[in-house]
C-alpha cells in the first residue's frame, strides 16, 4: 500500500468505542442542527441551503470512497467527517453570505474565516477527545478550501494536503458550482457541465486530477443512469 492510500481512514471504527463515537456522532448532529436553525435566518429564496450542502458533500464523498474501492470503513468514516465541515459559517454574522454586491476583500476573508471558526468550536467541544477521526474531522474543516497551486484560504500547496483533504475540496466545490447564482449568468450548471468546467477551466492548478477523475466517473455513472443530482 502506498503512503497515500496510508492516508484513507480505514484503521479505526468509532462504533468499536462507543464511548468515543456516541460523543463524535452528537457533536456533529448537533451541529448540523445549529447550521440548519442558522441558516433558517437567511432569505427564503436562498439556494445554496448549508446544511442541505452539508450532506450532498458527505455522500458524494462516500459514493466516490466506495467507487475508488476503499472499505466500507473509510467510506463511513469520510462521511462522517465531511458532513461537519462548513459549521463555523454559524459563527458569523448572517447577512453575510446573501449580499448581491461583489463581495468586497474584508467580507471574503470573514466568509473564508468559517474554516478556522469550525475547527475552534470542534477543539473546544471535543477537547476531552483524543481520536485519529477528531484529527481527520479538523484536518478537513481547516483545508477543503485549499487549491493544488497554493492560491486557496491558507496558502497551502497539494503536497501539505493530505488525500481526504484534497477529495473532500474537488467534493465541495462541485456542489457549489451545481447551485445556479445570478453572477453564473448563462453558464452550464448540469452534471457533464459542472465536471467539464472543473477538468478543463480548472484542473490540476486547483485539483488533484486523479481524485478528480474517480469522482467525475462515479458522477456520470450515476449520471448516465438517470441521476440528475
Ligand atoms: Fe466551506
Ligand atoms: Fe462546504
Amino acid at each position: 500500500m502506498s503512503a497515500e492510500e496510508n492516508q484513507w481512514p480505514d484503521n479505526f471504527d468509532l462504533r468499536e468505542t462507543p464511548e468515543i463515537g456516541e460523543v463524535i456522532h452528537a457533536f456533529i448532529t448537533e451541529e448540523l442542527e445549529k447550521l440548519k436553525i442558522y441558516g433558517g435566518q437567511r432569505p427564503k429564496d436562498s439556494k445554496y441551503i448549508f446544511h442541505e450542502h452539508a450532506e450532498r458533500v458527505a455522500q458524494n464523498m462516500k459514493k466516490t470512497c466506495l467507487h475508488m474501492g476503499l472499505s466500507d470503513l473509510a467510506a463511513e468514516n469520510m462521511y462522517w467527517a465531511l458532513l461537519p465541515h462548513d459549521i463555523g459559517k454559524r459563527t458569523l454574522p448572517i447577512d453575510i453570505w446573501d449580499k448581491v454586491e461583489k463581495p468586497s476583500d474584508e467580507l471574503k476573508r470573514q466568509r473564508r474565516s468559517h474554516t478556522t471558526l469550525g475547527a475552534e468550536i470542534a477543539r473546544e467541544k471535543l477537547a476531552a477527545i483524543d481520536h485519529p477521526f477528531k484529527d481527520l474531522m479538523i484536518d478537513i474543516m481547516l483545508n477543503h478550501h485549499e487549491e493544488m497551486d497554493g492560491s486557496g484560504y491558507q496558502g497551502l500547496p497539494g503536497d501539505q494536503l493530505s488525500a481526504p483533504v484534497r477529495l473532500a475540496a474537488i467534493v465541495e466545490a462541485y456542489d457549489g458550482w451545481r447551485i445556479w447564482r445570478p453572477h453564473y449568468g448563462k453558464r452550464d450548471i448540469s452534471i457533464p457541465g459542472v465536471l467539464e468546467r472543473m477538468r478543463t477551466e480548472k484542473g490540476p492548478d486547483f485539483f488533484d486530477m486523479e481524485l478528480f477523475e474517480s469522482f467525475a466517473e462515479m458522477k456520470m455513472n450515476e449520471y448516465n443512469s438517470g441521476s440528475k443530482k
